[in-house]
Parts: C-alpha cells; structure tokens; sequence
C-alpha cells in the first residue's frame, strides 16, 4: 500500500509549505499530496483554503493577492512560529525541487469554490515544461476539472475525491468517466463501495488516515494508498505487517 503524505507531513510541520515536503520524503512516503490555487497574477500556488486567514498570519484570498505580496506571510497554521518563517510555495518553485526526487505527487486542483480560469491547462504545462508527466496524478472534489485534464492529457491518472459519500456504486461512476482512483474520505468507505471499486478496476486511495485501527482496515480492504499526516508512521506499521 502506497503512503501519500497528507499535506505534506502535515503531522508535524506546516502544511503544504516545502519544509513539510522535505521531511515527507525524509519520513519515506511514496507521494505527496498538496493542494494548488491561483493568484491574483496568475501563478499557480499550494495551499489548501482560499482564503490565507487559518493557515497564515494574514487574512483575506488568495486569488486578490499577488504572488509577491503572498510571500510576505508566514504559513502559522498548527505550529505557530515554531519552525521559523515557512511562506506558501508557488507550485513551480515544488516542481522544481520534486522532479529530481523519488517520489511521486497527487495534485489536488481546488477548484471547488472559486472559478480559477485555466488552471488546469497552467497545472499540466508547469507538468511537461519540467517532464513529471509520469510521476503525478490529479484529485479534484470538483469531477468536471478531472474531466478536463483528462481531455488535456489522458495518461496521467485522476482520483475522485468524495467527502463521506457511503453510496455503493462509486467504482461504476468512476470508471463511468474514465478516471481511474477514487479518493474516499475514510467515514464514508464501505465493504460495497470496496468491492464495487475492485470490480470496476478502481484504485482506492483513502484519507486521511492517521492510527493503527484506519491502517489496518485499508489494508485488509487492499486498497492502493493511504493519504495521511504522518508518513512515517505508516511506513513503519506498513513494514511491521510485512516482516
Ligand atoms: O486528497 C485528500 C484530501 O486532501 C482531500 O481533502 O480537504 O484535505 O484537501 P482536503
Ligand atoms: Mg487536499
């Protein structure tokens, strides 16, 4: 089972900010989840609210503020200041320090609340301006933005996320559009939804599970991935299982 970190290690240092990237992959993950918005000026950044107010010392959109005055502010959110002066990273400055590393990424397009006009296209040009076309997949709560990547470019893999859903037929709907993950918030995942998933050929990747009891039950359902807050726990209760 792959260990998609959450966020980065979101357990542990600021999300979605490149220290908690760096210690994801230090921690041994498989991938890394993040979230990307657009600014004001148009550059793609990682973060997860559209709004800065819980997760930096400054309140307001991201998508009135340009990149420049984005950086002014400290990503705060959960640790305080303990790890120092942590800024939102555009997605480019992530690309270009992820594509040399062995580690692949999930690329969560938030485009659920706000219309950010072509993300998608901006998304997967950053992609193949740096040649990471096989090493990322897209999630999305918003269906019709997967639909469009997959228009775009058809080989990279898309995840449905769901938050709670319970419905049993998902593994038909997913495949139904052609993508191939569903990314089921952990409450609403059934034995139905599982084994609908596995008869439609349907990888599961599930969040966000973070003890022993989630663990365990991913893993006895078989699906491909957990996306967690903390790696390096999953890594370590994954190898237990294994030895
Ligand atoms: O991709 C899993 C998870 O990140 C989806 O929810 O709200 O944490 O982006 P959220
Ligand atoms: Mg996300």
């Amino acid at each position: 089972m792959k260990v998609i970190a959450h966020r980065g290690f979101c357990g542990e240092y600021p999300e979605n900010t490149m220290i908690s990237f760096k210690k994801a992959v230090e921690a041994g993950c498989d991938e890394i989840e993040l979230d990307v918005q657009l600014t004001k000026d148009n550059v793609l950044v990682i973060i997860h609210d559209e709004s800065i107010d819980r997760v930096t010392d400054g309140s307001g959109n991201v998508r009135d503020y340009t990149f420049e005055e984005l950086r002014k502010f400290n990503v705060m959110a959960t640790f305080g200041d303990k790890h120092g002066f942590n800024p939102i990273p555009s997605f480019e400055e992530y690309v270009s320090w992820v594509k040399d590393k062995n580690v692949t990424t999930n690329i969560e397009l938030k485009t659920g609340h706000f219309y950010y006009k072509e993300l998608e296209e901006k998304v997967i040009d950053m992609i193949l301006a740096y040649g990471i076309e096989d090493k990322v997949m897209f999630s999305s709560f918003n269906h019709l933005s997967l639909s469009r990547c997959k228009e775009l470019i058809p080989k990279i893999e898309c995840g449905v996320l769901v938050s709670k859903s319970g419905i049993g037929n998902q593994g038909y709907y997913v495949s139904k559009f052609n993508f191939e993950c569903y990314h089921p918030d952990i409450e609403g995942l059934n034995d139905d939804i599982v084994e609908d998933c596995k008869a439609h050929n349907v990888k599961l990747n599930v969040w966000t599970v973070n003890d022993e009891a989630g663990l365990k039950k991913l893993y006895d359902w078989g699906c491909n991935g957990v996306i967690t807050d903390y790696p390096g726990f999953c890594k370590e209760w994954l190898k237990s299982q294994e030895g």
